[in-house]
C-alpha cells in the first residue's frame, strides 16, 4: 500500500475518498494523527498529516519514529512524503515542485533511528542514495504525464527549525550544494530505509529561502504560487494513483 505524508500546507487531502480512520499505537509513542485510509483512482492509500490534522506539531517535535512505524505496521510498502521548502537555486521558485535526489541532514537531537537499546544492536544502513529510485521515477513520470512544471533532482537541506534560516545560513547551504531547504525530510527518510519501506519526497517551494529573490529582508510566503503548487501536488497524486 502507498502512504502519503502531507506537510503543513497539506494537512487534508481532498482527492482522497476516505473509507475509515485508524488510531495506531507504537512502541515509540503516538504518531502525529490517526491514519486516514481511502482510495485515489485505482489505489488504496493511507494518508497521514505529519504536523497533525490541526497543524499543531512543530517540525522538531514530530515523532517520526512513531509515524513511520505506524505506517509500516499497517502494511505500507511505499511512502510519498510532501513537504514545503524554501527555494535556494534560482530556478526553484515559489510554486515549483522539486523531486529531490539527495539531501544533507542538518537536524540535531531528533530520535533518528530504531537501532538503539540493548536488544537492537546498531546497523549501518546504506544511505548513499537516500530516496527510493523506482518510486522517484514513478513520481517523475506522473508529473510529466500531468504536464506539471517540476524539477527532477536537487539536494534538500533539512534544517532543525522551527525558526527559518538567516541569509548567511542560506548562503552556506548553497555553497554546500543545497538547492532547497525544509525542516521535515529527516529523520523520516532514514527511518523508512531502516524498515525497508521505499520513500521519496516531493518538495513544494513555498517561498524564496532567506536572502534570496524577494526575501532579502524577511521571508514572504508566496500564497498564490503556493495555492497553485498544492493543486499541482494533487494532480500529480491523482495521476500517480491512476485516477482518470
Ligand atoms: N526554510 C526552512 N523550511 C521551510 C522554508 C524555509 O525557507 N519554507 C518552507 N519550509
Amino acid at each position: 500500500m502507498l502512504a502519503i505524508i502531507g506537510g503543513s500546507r497539506l494537512a487534508q487531502l481532498p482527492i482522497l475518498q476516505i473509507t475509515h480512520r485508524q488510531v495506531v499505537r507504537t512502541p515509540y509513542g503516538d504518531p502525529s494523527c490517526a491514519l486516514t485510509f481511502g482510495r485515489i483512482g485505482t489505489q488504496n492509500v493511507v494518508f497521514m498529516a505529519r504536523h497533525g490534522y490541526g497543524n499543531s506539531i512543530a517540525p522538531h517535535e514530530i515523532n517520526a519514529r512513531a509515524n513511520i512505524w505506524a505506517l509500516h505496521s499497517v502494511g505500507v510498502k511505499r511512502i510519498l512524503a510532501i513537504g514545503s521548502v524554501g527555494g535556494i537555486r534560482p530556478d526553484m521558485q515559489p510554486g515549483m515542485l522539486v523531486v529531490p535526489d539527495d539531501m544533507i541532514d542538518y537536524t540535531w537531537g531528533r530520535a533518528h533511528t530504531y537501532y538503539e537499546g540493548p536488544d537492537r544492536p546498531p546497523v549501518r544502513v546504506d544511505f548513499t542514495r537516500p530516496y527510493d529510485e523506482p518510486l522517484r521515477q514513478q513520481i517523475v513520470a506522473a508529473a510529466s504525464a500531468s504536464g506539471i512544471a517540476y524539477h527532477e533532482g536537487g539536494v534538500y537541506a533539512v534544517t532543525q527549525g522551527p525558526r527559518l534560516e538567516t541569509a548567511a545560513e542560506v548562503r552556506r547551504l548553497q555553497r554546500e550544494g543545497c538547492d532547497v531547504v525544509g525542516m521535515t525530510g529527516m529523520p523520516e527518510a532514514v527511518l523508512a530505509r531502516e524498515l525497508g519501506v521505499a520513500y521519496a519526497n516531493v518538495c513544494l517551494v513555498a517561498n524564496w529561502a532567506a536572502g534570496k529573490g524577494d526575501c532579502q529582508q524577511h521571508i514572504v510566503f508566496a500564497e498564490d504560487a503556493l495555492a497553485s503548487g498544492i493543486a499541482k501536488v494533487q494532480q500529480l497524486l491523482a495521476t500517480l494513483c491512476g485516477q482518470p
